[in-house]
């Protein structure tokens, strides 16, 4: 029988290669290659199975890797003598290139080998058979009809361990980008980190300018205000007097006298004068306590270690924040007794700012704030409560990172407890927090009374 694959060029049949399962139709006249010699020095493996699924050709290099000659394959079933094939899946594959005609093809992605052939340089890359990429074609006879189907087995076991290989690169390179995406997008934070507290410092030097101007002012009107007291207070005594000597005016002048008190309802304004030069009084010793306070926030980047209150920073910032805070809640004090401690206190003042704004922020409608001090060994503990609306505990996990903020855009920056907590770091001393949703959150700070190392 001869048979047909599809070939280029002018070919004469030759008998050897016909038996090993080739199409073989006609070689050129000056042509001496034996076809049969070929197929054994090939680097692929060869081998045609017929109809019955029996074996017809076999290479060398089938029979180098399979340990068996071809004599004693040839005219055997295929899957007699390698039970481990896939049968079912190869039958169909043999089946559709017996009933079709055309060329099917698998590659180890798919299915890793058909033949189970251990892999002739056994190299640490942890595959142990040799992979296949395999080809099934059709041998035709002169009528077209598929009588055998070659097979072609093509070892890639170098690439498959190249592209394992070159998988774990990728892989590493891909872990590598990743880390290199989480230092930027930290160098990212750092940097926006950076940029607010630029900005806070500048805030505060305009704070302290604005504070500066305000302090002046303010100063001379107080002064002048004492002096404006004392006039009021000599003119009222002035007028008492005449009124007690009234009654040595002739009638006329007591009348006009008279009119002119009705006039101007002088025993309301006798009385209004003295609440107004009060309140004013009062509104001016707030402006001045306030514009301290101001001047002492605008310090919040001094560094300077010193000896101060605790009680007294925590007063001149809730004074600072009592806007954003008397509307919402009342505040309780019960402060123990406490040593001096050694701080930076400016920055205190804005731990405890930051602590308070949040306090106040969480409560919806009134509530109250409560702040209690006390000693421990060589501590002080501070403990800021509210009444507000608590936390879950996915947000506790996250509310000391920078940025993390549950606020509307605009009016959190979520740096706030992040700022707070590197302060406190500074100090040595500790933040911790315990909160219920629904029923409030406390904050307990603790610091040491005296500073140890320079950070
Ligand atoms: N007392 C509190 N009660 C309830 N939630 C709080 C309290 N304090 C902080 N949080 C939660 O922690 C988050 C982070 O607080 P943080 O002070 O760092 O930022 P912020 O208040 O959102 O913004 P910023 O302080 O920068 O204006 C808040 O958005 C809030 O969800
Ligand atoms: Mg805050």
């Amino acid at each position: 029988m001869s048979m047909s694959v599809p070939v280029v060029g002018n070919f004469r049949q030759v008998p050897e290669v016909a038996q090993a399962g080739c199409r073989i139709t006609e070689r050129p006249e000056n042509d001496l290659t034996d076809y049969a010699q070929l197929l054994d020095v090939i680097d692929v493996g060869i081998c045609a199975v017929d109809r019955t699924l029996c074996i017809r050709s076999w290479n060398a290099f089938m029979a180098a890797h399979s340990g068996y000659g071809s004599r004693e394959v040839i005219g055997r079933p295929l899957f007699e003598l390698f039970p481990e094939l896939p049968q079912d899946w190869l039958k169909e594959r043999f089946d559709r290139v017996f009933d079709l005609g055309v060329p099917s093809f698998t590659s180890w992605e798919q299915r890793r080998y058909l033949f189970s052939f251990p892999h002739n340089c056994p190299i640490n890359g942890g595959v142990e058979s040799m992979q296949q990429d395999t080809r099934l074609l059709p041998i035709k006879d002169e009528l077209g009809r598929v009588v055998q189907v070659l097979v072609c087995l093509f070892d890639v076991t170098d690439a498959v361990l190249l592209h394992h290989r070159l998988a774990e690169t990728i892989q590493v390179l891909e872990e590598e980008r990743q880390e290199q995406q989480q230092l930027i997008a930290r160098l990212a934070e750092t940097q926006e980190q950076l940029i607010q507290s630029e900005k806070l410092a500048a805030i505060g030097q305009l704070a302290a300018g604005v504070a500066h101007e305000i302090n002046n002012p303010v100063g001379f009107v107080m002064s002048n205000f004492r002096s404006l007291e004392h006039y009021v207070e000599g003119a009222f005594t002035l007028i008492e007097l005449f009124d007690r000597h009234i009654d040595v005016l002739p009638a006329e002048a007591r009348a006009q006298v008279a009119r002119l008190k009705q006039d101007m309802d002088y025993e309301f304004v006798a009385n209004d004068v003295r609440a107004l030069v009060a309140e004013s009084r009062d509104g001016l010793e707030r402006v001045k306590r306030i514009v301290s306070d101001l001047r002492d926030f605008s310090r919040v980047g001094e560094t300077d270690w010193q000896w101060a209150n605790v009680h007294a920073c925590l007063d001149s910032t809730l004074n600072v924040v009592m806007n954003e805070i008397k509307y919402k809640a009342k505040v309780v004090k019960a402060y123990g007794d406490l040593p001096e401690i050694e701080c930076m206190p400016f920055q205190l003042n804005q731990v405890f700012l930051n602590l308070l704004v949040n306090a106040a922020q969480s409560i919806r409608e009134r509530g109250t704030i409560t702040l209690r001090t006390r000693t421990e060994d060589d501590h002080v503990c501070i403990e800021i409560e509210d009444t507000g609306a608590g936390m879950t505990p996915e947000v506790m996990k996250r509310i000391f990172d920078p940025f993390y903020t549950t606020k509307p855009v605009g009016k959190g920056t979520g740096l706030g407890l992040s700022v707070t907590q590197s302060i406190i770091g500074r100090h040595q001393g500790s933040i911790s927090v315990a909160s219920t949703p629904g029923l409030g959150t406390t904050f307990t700070l603790q610091l040491p009374q005296r500073h140890t190392t320079a950070m």
